[in-house]
Parts: C-alpha cells; sequence; structure tokens
C-alpha cells in the first residue's frame, strides 16, 4: 500500500492508511501496545490489539525498540485525546529494522555527547522543531524579496578576494592559484544590482573567526539584498520590514514548533515598527551609562550589544560607526567623514547583532584609497573598481545572518543548534 504522511492521515479517517516511519516511543499494556510512530512530518499512536495478529506477529512488535524503522498499515480512528488528533488501529506492519543500542535515549546527554552523534539527534523533537522554523524563516525571507521584484542572483563561494577583511579568510587550493572561500556575497551583488536594480543573493558564507563564542560559526547563511540607488535609511526600512515579516510568519505558521521550545511568545509578538534607530554615538553613550567599559572609537563586544539591546523591546538599529572599525567598503558620512553610513541591527533578548550593511563607496578614487589604506592588493579588485567606472551610482545593501535570526526566534542559547550540521571552532565532525 502506498505511504500516508503523518500530517495527512487526517483526510483519511475511517479508511486503512499505511504510515511509514520510526518508532518514537512505545508501551505496551498485556493485550494492547502502543506505538508512537515519526516520520518527519508529525507522531502519531499506532494501537495493536493482540487478538487481531499471531502470537509470533504480536511479539515481533514487542520487540520494536526507539528508531527501529516500519510500516504500519491500520484503521484511521479520530481521537480528541490523541496528539494529532488521530490514532491508527494496527491491522498489519512490516518491520524493516530493529535498532539495537540506539545512542540517544529520552535521560539527558551532554552537549558534547549530543554534537557528536548531530546526525541522530536531529531527530529529536527540539532539534526537528528549530530546523523546521529555520525553514520557515529562509522561506520568509525569499518570498519578501521575491514579492517586492528583487531578483536572486547567487554569488560565487570560491573567490580570489576578501570582503569582511584577510583576518577570517579561509585559503583553498584553485588548481594553480590561491582562492578564498566567501565571507560575503556582497562585492558581487554590486556588479548585479547594476544589472538588475535590486537584487538579493542567498548562500552559505565563511570566516574564520578564532572566536569560540555562542554567536559565532565558521560556516553560516546569509540572505544579502543590494539596492541600486538606495540610501542607509532606504536599506534601514527594507531590514525593518524583513525581520517584521520574518516573525509574523513564523508565528503564524510555527506557533506548534515554538511550543515544542517553550518559546516565551511575549517578546516576539510585542515587536513593532518602527525599531529605534540610535547613532553610533548615542549608542556609545548609553552603553557608558548602563556600566560598559566602551569608549568612543571602539567596536561592541556581545556584552555591550546586550546592554543596548536590553533598553528596547524591538530591534534596535545602530548607524554611522567609526569607519575605522568597519569595512573598506563603507561610504562615509558627508556630514561627518570619520562616520560610515552603515548600520547594524541589534535583536532584543540578549542575541546581538542579526543584520550588518549600510551604503557603499561608488566613487572610483576614494575606493581605490581605501583598499590601498586596508592594506588589500587592488589585482583581485579590478572588476569591482571597474563598477566605479561604467555608470557608478549611490547603493546599498545588507546582510542578514540565517542562524543568528533562528537562534533568537527559537531562544537557544547557542547557535550551534540552528543548522543542522554546524561548523564550529573545534569541530567539523560529523
Ligand atoms: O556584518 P557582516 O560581517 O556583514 C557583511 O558580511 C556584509 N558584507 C553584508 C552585506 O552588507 N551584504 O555579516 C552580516 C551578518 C551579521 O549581522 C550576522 O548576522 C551574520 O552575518 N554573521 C554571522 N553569523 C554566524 N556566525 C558568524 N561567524 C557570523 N558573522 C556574521
Ligand atoms: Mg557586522
Amino acid at each position: 500500500m502506498k505511504g500516508v504522511y503523518v500530517e495527512d492521515v487526517g483526510a483519511h479517517e475511517g479508511s486503512e492508511v499505511t504510515v511509514r516511519g520510526w518508532v518514537y516511543n512505545k508501551r505496551s499494556s498485556g493485550k494492547l501496545q502502543f506505538i508512537l510512530l515519526r516520520d518527519g512530518t508529525g507522531i502519531i499512536q499506532c494501537v495493536a490489539f493482540k487478538g487481531n495478529f499471531s502470537p509470533e506477529q504480536f511479539e515481533a512488535l514487542d520487540r520494536l525498540t526507539q528508531e527501529s524503522s516500519v510500516e504500519i498499515t491500520g484503521k484511521v480512528r479520530k481521537d480528541s485525546r490523541a496528539r494529532g488528533g488521530y490514532e491508527l488501529d494496527v491491522t498489519g506492519f512490516n518491520i524493516i529494522q530493529v535498532t539495537e543500542n540506539y545512542p540517544i535515549t529520552p535521560k539527558e546527554h551532554g552537549t558534547a555527547f549530543l554534537m557528536e552523534n548531530r546526525h541522530l539527534w536531529l531527530r529529536s523533537s527540539r532539534q526537528h522543531a528549530i530546523l523546521r522554523i529555520r525553514h520557515e524563516v529562509i522561506k520568509a525571507c525569499r518570498d519578501y524579496f521575491d514579492d517586492l521584484g528583487f531578483i536572486l542572483v547567487d554569488t560565487p563561494i570560491f573567490t580570489p578576494n576578501a570582503c569582511e577583511g584577510t583576518t577570517t579568510l579561509f585559503q583553498t587550493e584553485y588548481f594553480d592559484q590561491t582562492a578564498y572561500l566567501t565571507q560575503s556575497g556582497q562585492l558581487y551583488n554590486e556588479a548585479t544590482a547594476a544589472a538588475f536594480g535590486k537584487v538579493y543573493c542567498f548562500g552559505p558564507t565563511f570566516r574564520a573567526e578564532r572566536s569560540k563564542t555562542r554567536r559565532h560559526l565558521m560556516e553560516f547563511w546569509m540572505v544579502e539584498p543590494e539596492v541600486a540607488f538606495a540610501t542607509l535609511d532606504d536599506i534601514m526600512d527594507l531590514a525593518e520590514g524583513l525581520i517584521c515579516s520574518v516573525i509574523e510568519r513564523v508565528l503564524m505558521r510555527r506557533k506548534a514548533e515554538l511550543e515544542t521550545l517553550e518559546r516565551n511568545l511575549a517578546p516576539l509578538e510585542g515587536i513593532a515598527r518602527p525599531f529605534p534607530r540610535v547613532s553610533y554615538d548615542e549608542a556609545v553613550e548609553k552603553m557608558q551609562k548602563a556600566g560598559s567599559e566602551i569608549q568612543w572609537g571602539g567596536d561592541f563586544g556581545g556584552g555591550d550589544e546586550t546592554i543596548l539591546s536590553e533598553q528596547y523591546t524591538s530591534p534596535v538599529m545602530v548607524h554611522r560607526y567609526p569607519a575605522a572599525v568597519k569595512a573598506f567598503y563603507m561610504q562615509p558620512d558627508p556630514v561627518r567623514q570619520e562616520l560610515a553610513l552603515c548600520v547594524d541591527m541589534l535583536a532584543p533578548e540578549g542575541y546581538g547583532e542579526i543584520i550588518g550593511g549600510g551604503e557603499r563607496i561608488h566613487d572610483h578614487d576614494l575606493l581605490l584609497k581605501r583598499l590601498k589604506d586596508h592594506n588589500l592588493s587592488t589585482e583581485p579588485f579590478q572588476w569591482y573598481l571597474d563598477l566605479r567606472k561604467y555608470g557608478t551610482v549611490p547603493h546599498a545593501g545588507f546582510g542578514m545572518g540565517i542562524e543568528r535570526v533562528v537562534s533568537w526566534i527559537c531562544g537557544l542559547s547557542h547557535l550551534r543548534e540552528a543548522i543542522a550540521f554546524p561548523r564550529m571552532l573545534y569541530r567539523i565532525y560529523p
């Protein structure tokens, strides 16, 4: 019989269906066996009555262990007390494998052990909920930009140059040349924005971050819009709209998953436009008043970001940082040249930076000067400089880290759970 997904069994009430999956849990009470079967779309209780099976068959069912793979056929019965609203009265089954010694049991395991078994840990309800929310976040980002008429143009992963600074580059061989894994699609987005007007890319990015924090991964996914003729204010509006759209969508479609995670919904439900916009100058003052050691001119540490974001219920957008702490491509503020026309969005509840972006230098000579000031070889940037020679226009964009946003929405204590197989400082397995 063709299989039916657990999430769809409700459409087959009263009929016989086959569900296929893995044993999530099991208990028996003499004449009855209750098998909780999960198939990725849901969990359904399958009830087997001894009288309907031969003794051997009933024993075989009794030997099923956690994560054994099985196909179960049965009649769909509505039961308001059941998980998902339906149960299956078992009429037949086909055991594919009886699992022995499944390492992850309902007892508490340490994080190191769970990370070592990440390939199996993904089956547990909490990880399952997080990754379904991640899926929703990605879909929400894509829909947001698609609905605004942006064109998705993906950018390369092998690149000849740095985008966010040379200290965090992963170097690799590229036949007889040296290449680097991309840190951001931005520079290529600037080329495609001049071709399509408004674009975004979405893909993995790589940073050799020697920091072992709960906010850093070596490989993370970023969605990056870039818009020709846009100003800093324009992209702050765009970023604010994106976050609202993502939050709304997850609240609407992934309530069950948020419940599984025991996420307090009030802080998410309380997010509203407009988000506060605070200049770097004001931000430093506020941080100092709240006890931070930060001095004007320094970049914010995770602790500083938390101090500031805790003062607001919506994400806060900090703009106009000193150019000296930012990347080479940042457009200077015409009023105060030492500042960059950039923005970082900090999430509430201590989750820190989720978005970074701003206006890009569009003047050829200034860009050339900045490359040299940053000791970057100009040769691999010739194509990038070309964009400033052939119809240059002011433009701006930003990047949003998917794992940071998922981590915040799910209320996770570490980014490692926001991606199926995290790459971390001391971990590349599994
Ligand atoms: O602020 P960043 O470095 O900005 C850029 O890469 C720009 N070129 C983007 C652009 O304007 N198109 O990174 C953007 C975002 C951060 O706000 C954060 O959410 C995430 O990427 N991010 C990381 N996420 C996980 N692990 C890391 N090591 C991250 N580094 C940055
Ligand atoms: Mg940043």
